[in-house]
């Protein structure tokens, strides 16, 4: 089980990040397998790498510009990123789609990223939920516009995050019938596009208003790979509860 924590800007300083930080850190011999991962801004990478360097707890970064080599400013390269310990990005996140993230900037990070060796996170996710399915055939153009030029090779660096935009940040999460469902379909779509014989190859988390209470019901029904966790994952106590739940 991957379980991905998504800070986004938060918190406010990098002695609160430390905090959280150093209380993952501690607690993280009683993860078993679950694999947690800490995406935390930027400017906190650093404070948050010293900390849980030598442990079971990877760093991952939010964004990452495309390509590498080059000038930019106002962003971040893949080498930074390197250099400071992270082993995950998350790329395509709805938020930063909503900034403007076209598709084909999504797809030119996410094969930037992996091919740098990072392990990717795409993020997809319809905005709304239609009687008539339009969200499946919105959710397979998102995967065929990010992974039609991804090298299969490198399938064990990409994990899909499927977080429906109206899930995120509410009181509630999707039910987990509907979400295995989804977690089907993206499967059969990413195998048919990458051409991979084996489903249990392609790694399907979810996101969207995830808490300790609704995490079990989760993974077990969506039968999912792990979770990807916005305010949950500032909240040390729940997260760790939730944790120990799955
Ligand atoms: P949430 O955020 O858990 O606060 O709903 C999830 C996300 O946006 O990744």
């Amino acid at each position: 089980m991957l379980i991905v924590a998504n800070w986004k800007m938060n918190p406010d300083t990098a002695e609160e990040a430390g905090n959280i930080a150093r209380a993952i850190k501690k607690n993280s011999k009683n993860f078993g397998k679950t694999k947690v991962v800490l995406c935390p801004p930027f400017t906190f990478l650093n404070e948050v790498s010293n900390i849980i360097s030598g442990s079971k707890v990877s760093l991952g970064a939010q964004d990452v510009f495309i390509g590498s080599g080059l000038s930019h400013t106002g962003e971040i390269s893949s080498e930074i990123l390197k250099n400071l310990g992270a082993k995950y990005i998350i790329v395509g996140h709805s938020e930063m789609r909503g900034n403007g993230y076209t598709d084909e900037i999504v797809e030119k990070k996410l094969l930037g990223a992996v091919e740098e060796g990072f392990k990717v996170i795409l993020c997809v996710g319809e905005k709304e939920r239609s009687e008539h399915g339009e969200q499946f055939e919105f959710i397979k153009s998102e995967l065929h516009s990010a992974l039609s030029n991804f090298p299969k090779k490198l399938i064990k660096n990409l994990v899909i995050a499927y977080e429906p935009i109206w899930a995120i940040g509410k009181s509630e999460a999707m039910k987990g019938e509907e979400i295995y469902e989804i977690n089907i379909f993206i499967k059969r779509v990413v195998s048919d596009i990458l051409k991979i014989k084996d489903a249990d190859d392609i790694k399907v988390l979810y996101g969207g208003s995830v808490t300790e209470n609704n995490a079990k019901e989760i993974t077990e029904k969506g039968k999912i790979d792990g979770l990807l966790i916005g305010r949950e994952s500032l909240k040390v106590e729940n997260f760790l509860e939730l944790i120990k739940e799955i």
